[in-house]
Parts: structure tokens; sequence; C-alpha cells
């Protein structure tokens, strides 16, 4: 069996948007999306919001079809397995515990509700697994028999994460997990993720606006810029060495924090352009510092392999001219 738990290829998802007496147009929210994911790894999904990030988790989850492409997990199309055999195979933890936990619940019910559902062991097995994984993701005991506004949002995280968890899913998909948290409670959350992540050896993907947020917990890291992947690599790579400018700007945004803007300021020239009508070329060229006259006229392709970007003038061989050309 391959390592590769996920593999996507050309996954495309297009929403055709306006009024019922409005010309309808076509807004594409993920363009020709190809990502690989091994076991054991976690991923790093990173871009501005509005990028396609949870149109992505959406069709992991099956709660959205691709119109286009291909979604392999453990070598079988997703859309193979049923409801019940996805719930085991893909587990989300979402960025609101306040509106995902059902408030009529305790928290012992919400946690071991996957395992209900399918009628998997017994009344008591279940609430003994429930206080194993509790202890796990570090939530006190006596909490079991609360209602969810009883909790923290940090508490109901932990809840989040171990209803995800009990169910033994393939993958974990966090979509903004800490962007609703006070600050002091992200860190917490990311290291239970890190902690989960090396004891339970999970295959994850963490999606957030903010490239600090994956940097200690990404294995692999994949810059989305307007439905596309514009750079992916080790993460360590791409935090030192950054090819593509828009991952240059991410980076920068967060060494400048700005206090009050939960959204990175990326000190760029326009702004987000609209999914409905990309640029022409490359996407990224209308706020690129180093675009170049054909940047507007030819879509790069992907260049790379494991460390792969959508670039013609790519930060590293950009410098690579300048060093020659002083020398
Ligand atoms: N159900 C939908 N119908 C129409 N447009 C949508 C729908 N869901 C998402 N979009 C659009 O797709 C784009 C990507 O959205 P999303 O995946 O939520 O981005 P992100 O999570 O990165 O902020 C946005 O322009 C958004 O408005
Ligand atoms: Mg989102």
């Amino acid at each position: 069996m391959t390592n590769d738990v996920l593999i996507m290829r050309g996954v495309t998802r297009e929403y055709a948007v306006g009024g019922p007496f409005a010309k309808k147009k076509t807004l594409k929210a993920l363009r020709g999306i190809d990502l690989t994911v091994s076991r054991g790894q976690t991923l790093g999904l990173v871009g501005e919001s509005g990028c396609g990030k949870s149109t992505l988790a959406k069709i992991l989850l099956g709660v959205e079809e691709p119109t286009a492409g291909i979604v392999l997990v453990d070598g079988r199309p997703l859309n193979s397995y049923d409801r019940l055999e996805r719930a085991k195979l893909i587990q989300p933890v979402f960025q609101d515990p306040y509106s995902s936990l059902n408030p009529r619940m305790t928290v012992e019910a919400i946690i071991s509700a996957p395992l209900a559902v399918r009628g998997v062991g017994t009344r008591v097995s279940r609430r003994k697994r429930v206080e194993e994984l509790a202890a796990e993701v570090g939530l006190p005991r006596h909490l079991v028999d609360a209602y969810p506004s009883q909790l923290s949002g940090g508490q109901r995280q932990r809840v989040a994460i171990a209803r995800a968890l009990i169910g033994e899913p393939k993958i974990l998909i966090c979509d903004e997990p800490t962007s609703a948290l006070d600050v002091s409670v992200q860190s917490q959350i990311l290291n239970l993720l890190h902690r989960l992540k090396q004891e339970l050896n999970l295959t994850m993907i963490l999606i957030s606006h903010n490239l600090a947020v994956v940097h200690h917990l990404a294995d692999e890291v994949a810059v989305m810029y307007l439905g596309q992947i514009v750079e992916r690599g080790p993460s360590e790579e791409i935090f030192e060495r950054p090819h593509h400018p828009y991952t240059d700007a991410l980076l920068k945004a967060v060494l400048i924090p700005r206090p009050g803007s939960r959204l990175p300021d990326l000190g760029l020239q326009a702004e987000f352009p609209s999914p409905l009508n990309p640029p022409s070329g490359c996407a990224f060229h209308p706020r690129c510092p180093y675009a170049q006259a054909d940047c507007s006229r030819i879509a790069p392709a992907t260049r790379g392999e494991q460390r792969s970007y959508r670039c013609h003038y790519p930060l590293n061989l950009v410098e690579a001219s300048l060093t020659s050309a002083a020398s």
C-alpha cells in the first residue's frame, strides 16, 4: 500500500453565482489543485481569506463535490466510499467552537456521537473512551458531564478535537482551528495538536490564513492564491527561502504584526482580486512587486517537484541572476 493517504489531482470547484434575474457568472473557487499528503505528515495550507481553503476542506469532507478532478483516499476515489465509511476517513475541527458544538448535548454525548451513530461499543465502553480522550486532550474530567455553555473557547476546541479523534480517522482537517480563540489560548491548542500529532502519528491538514500558525506544526506547506497552489515544499524551506513573491509577502506580514488586524496586511499594492474575474496571466501579477510585462499575459506553469512553485521570476532565480550580474 502506498504511503500517500491523500492524493488530489486537478481538483476544481466552480460556483454559478448571480441572482435569479442577473446573468449567472462562474466563480472558480478552486482551479486545478494537485496535492499529496503522506501518512503521519501534517500539511499546512495557507493563503488569504477567499483563496479557497475552506472549499478544499468541504470537498474532502464530502460536503461539496468537485466540478472536475479526482480525490483519492488510500488509493480509492473519495466518492466511492459510503457516508459511514467517509466519517472514518476524514474528520474536521472547525474554526468556531461556539457554533460547532450542539448546545443541548453534554460533552460526553458530543464526543461519543460518532461512535454512538455507528453503534460501536456500549454506553459504558463509550463513556470510558470519552474519559480517556478527555485526558488525552487536556480536558478536566468533571467537564465530561458539562454542557458547551459551561466551557471556555479553548475547552470547547478540545472537545471538538476529541470528537474528531474518537473514530480514529485517517486524516484530521483543522480549518482555522485557533482564529476564533484568544491569543493566549491559541498557542495551547497548537501545542496540543503538536503533541497529538506525535503521540498518535496523526495525518493532518492544518488550514490557516497565517503562516506563523502552521510553522511549527506543518511538515510541508502549500501556499494558495486565488484557487491555485502557487508554492509548496518542506516547511523549513518555505520559511527560510520562499521562492514565490506571494509567499514572501505572507511571511513579511507575519514578521510585522499589526495590532488589531485579524488578517495579515500584506503591504501589497492592489487588493485581493475577485475569483469571478481573475487577472490574466499570473493571477498575482497586479500585486507583485517583481512583475514583468509577460506576467500579465502568460500563466506560469508549476516548476519543480518536491519544492514547486508557479512563477516566471521566482525569488531564488532573481537573486541568482543579481549575484552573477554583480560578479
Ligand atoms: N457556496 C458558495 N457559493 C458561491 N461562492 C462560494 C461558495 N463557497 C465559497 N464561495 C466563494 O469561493 C471563494 C473561496 O471561498 P473559501 O473556500 O471560503 O475561501 P477561504 O476559506 O480561503 O477564505 C470565495 O470567493 C467565496 O466567496
Ligand atoms: Mg475559510
